[in-house]
């Protein structure tokens, strides 16, 4: 498995792409579309949560659903199997041609999901088009990210949902050691982390600025975890994530991140592990002014 807490539950979002010209490091999900799902796919009872909560929205007669960022449709398909017309935008296309062989499999579903390839800051829908609009696990990777919750509210009329889904981790004090040890062990060999910015409770207040009646619920919550020998034994595989950085620098890494393991006092049956809790944030956009 992966090393530390972002790599047991969330390896995706080491995977950074730097173009040149921009200071800002940059993720690319275009690689990882095919194994997205089995890294971070939900646990049933939190699918059937999410089910349940856009089945409640669709009780109330809300109908069509926006979700800049849908990847591989983790949220957008309980949506659409709760009963919501779904428009799942992303900028990354092999990510969205994963949600379409998904839907493949689901032809009771795959006719109210229109698929559209875009920019979540620039949004090619109208005014208010929208009962609900959705962001799930996306603000982070967007410099200008108010920019994108914006757009988002534009597209959904007033009176319409705006739903931040975040997935909240607390880790176990050895996790939290281990993490911020691989972190120190990459970061000096010359990785680039993404900026974790917004943190889920920036963006709620950033929400709460701009909608009204502003709620929060955790929908499920789940733990994960592996030994630190799992661990350990899972560090090659991590390999493909750090592409940016060159065979000598991730070997100098790994071994520096062996050495302060074995002066960790972590010993290889330790386990590493922490809780998830699924929260929706919802807000009720406003009349426009
Ligand atoms: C961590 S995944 C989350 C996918 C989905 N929301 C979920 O929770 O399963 C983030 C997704 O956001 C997409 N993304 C990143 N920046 C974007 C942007 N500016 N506009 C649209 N999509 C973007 C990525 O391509 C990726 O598919």
């Amino acid at each position: 498995m992966l090393a530390g807490a972002e790599h047991v539950r969330d390896c995706v979002r080491l995977v950074v792409r730097m173009p040149a010209d921009e200071s800002r490091p940059r993720l690319s999900f275009d690689r990882l579309a095919e194994t997205f799902d089995d890294q971070r796919s939900l646990p049933p009872a939190a699918v059937g949560a999410l089910h349940d909560a856009f089945a409640a929205l669709v009780d109330e007669g809300l109908a069509t659903m926006c979700e800049p960022g849908a990847g591989t449709g983790r949220i957008a398909i309980p949506a659409l199997a709760a009963g919501f017309e779904v428009a799942a935008l992303d900028i990354s296309a092999p990510m969205l041609a994963t949600l379409r062989h998904r839907l493949d499999t689901l032809p009771e579903l795959v006719g109210r999901c229109e698929i559209v390839v875009g920019d979540a800051t620039s949004l090619p829908f109208g005014d208010d088009r929208f009962d609900v609009g959705v962001l799930a696990q996306v603000l982070y990777l967007i410099p200008a990210w108010q920019l994108a919750l914006d757009e988002l509210i534009r597209v959904v009329r007033p009176g319409g949902r705006v739903l931040l889904v975040q997935e909240r981790t607390h880790m176990s004090p050895a996790l939290a050691a281990w993490d911020a040890a691989w972190r120190e062990a990459v970061e000096s060999v010359g990785h680039r982390p993404i900026p974790q910015e917004p943190d889920d409770a920036t963006a709620a207040a950033a929400l709460s600025e701009r909608t009204i009646a502003l709620t929060e619920s955790a929908l499920a919550s789940w733990t994960f975890g592996q030994t630190v020998a799992e661990a350990l034994d899972g560090l090659d595989r991590m390999r493909p994530l750090f592409d940016t950085l060159s065979d000598d620098a991730w070997a100098t890494a790994v071994s520096s991140f062996r050495r302060w393991q074995r002066g960790s006092g972590l010993s290889l049956d330790v386990p590493l592990d922490g809780t998830v809790t699924l929260t929706v944030v919802s807000g009720i956009v406003p009349p426009r002014r």
